[in-house]
């Protein structure tokens, strides 16, 4: 019997359709119900029922965007990096593997090959840097797994949200064995205020730069694949492989849906910041080759991005 955490929330959801179209047996817990955060009451449930693997999909997302992760620092360090803690205790102590849900948004950047030396670039948005994300140069690398996160209370400046995400993964680090499933500005066909192409639809100008982005039923679809194929517990960047500019998305949404509306975009971080965002946004590129080297199929980006906006269901 799989266990599901945080089945409420938007990501849960997803794992909970996909766990029923594949006919798996699972129990979703809320914390309305068992206060799962709690070591003994988490231990009690595993232990009573039999639990196999557990997912973690619970967590602390600022709504409706990291900023508001700044006004509840408590809750966000609870529910970001105590709770992760907690699980992996009560799984190791109840001989569970399971996966957790983390994210991409703990980097920032690229990592750049010149030279016969690889780099790491902070801000993609300088002309020469963008010049390449543009030309889609091979010389542009994403983060791979055994790359230090550089958004991080470690290496600032990084948002409070992040920054309990990266301490998420240290926290449960070298405790019983699991996944750990890097996931990266969720997106698909169904419209909803969570879905980065409803957000950037919705957004008043358009914050240019470059990302690997995450496709909703794909990223689910690839962290239970892990599990099937018993690829070896530890970390994985889940996201289509690729990355895109905001700039080609509003393009392939000007292309596929042609909405009533121009876009504008901010002519500035300065201005972006001023106006529109107060802590420090994470845009990064992934590199997603070691989900693919254990044998997990996900479909390119641009692929998804086309497939999800063909299929577009406003809400
Ligand atoms: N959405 C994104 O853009 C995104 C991107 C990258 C990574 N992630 C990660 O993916 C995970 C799921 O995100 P989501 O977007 O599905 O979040 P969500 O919609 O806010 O749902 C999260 C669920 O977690 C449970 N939860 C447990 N402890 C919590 C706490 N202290 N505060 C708030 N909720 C808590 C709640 O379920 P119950 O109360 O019913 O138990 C809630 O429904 C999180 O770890 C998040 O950091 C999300």
């Amino acid at each position: 019997m799989i266990l599901l955490l945080g089945a409420t929330g938007y990501i849960g959801e997803a794992f909970a359709r996909e766990l029923m179209r594949r006919g798996e047996k699972f129990i979703s817990l809320s914390r309305k119900d068992v206060d799962y955060t709690r070591f003994d009451a988490l231990l009690g449930f595993l232990r009573a029922n039999k639990i196999s693997f557990l997912i973690n999909s619970a967590g602390y997302t600022g709504k409706p965007n990291v900023d508001a992760c700044e006004l509840d620092k408590a809750g966000t360090l609870l529910g970001n990096a105590l709770l992760p803690q907690t699980i992996a205790h009560a799984c190791f102590a109840a001989n569970v593997p399971w996966g957790h849900v983390s994210s991409g948004c703990i980097f920032a950047g690229a990592k750049i090959s010149e030279n016969g030396k690889v780099r790491t670039e902070k801000d993609m948005t300088q002309p020469a840097l963008h010049a390449l994300v543009e030309a889609k140069s091979p010389k542009v690398l994403g983060f791979d797994e055994n790359d230090t996160p550089n958004f991080s209370f470690r290496d600032l400046p990084c948002s409070f949200y992040s920054g309990t995400k990266a301490l998420g993964e240290e926290a449960m680090a070298g405790i019983g064995q699991s996944y750990v499933w890097r996931l990266r500005i969720p997106f698909d066909e169904f419209d909803n205020k969570r879905n980065y192409l409803s957000k950037v639809q919705r957004y008043a100008k358009v914050y240019d730069n470059v990302n690997s982005i995450s496709h909703r039923a794909d990223f689910v679809s690839a962290c239970l694949d892990t599990w099937k194929l018993r690829a070896p517990f530890g970390i994985y960047n889940v996201t289509n492989p690729g990355y895109v500019t905001t700039r080609h998305v509003v393009e392939q949404i000007e292309k596929f849906l042609k909405p009533p509306r121009k876009f504008e975009y901010w002519t500035s971080d300065a201005e972006f910041y001023q106006i529109a965002a107060k802590t420090p946004r994470s845009n990064c590129v992934m590199d997603s080759s070691k989900l693919l080297s254990v044998g997990v199929k996900i479909r390119g980006v641009e692929e998804a991005l086309e497939n999800s906006l063909k299929n577009w269901k406003p809400e």
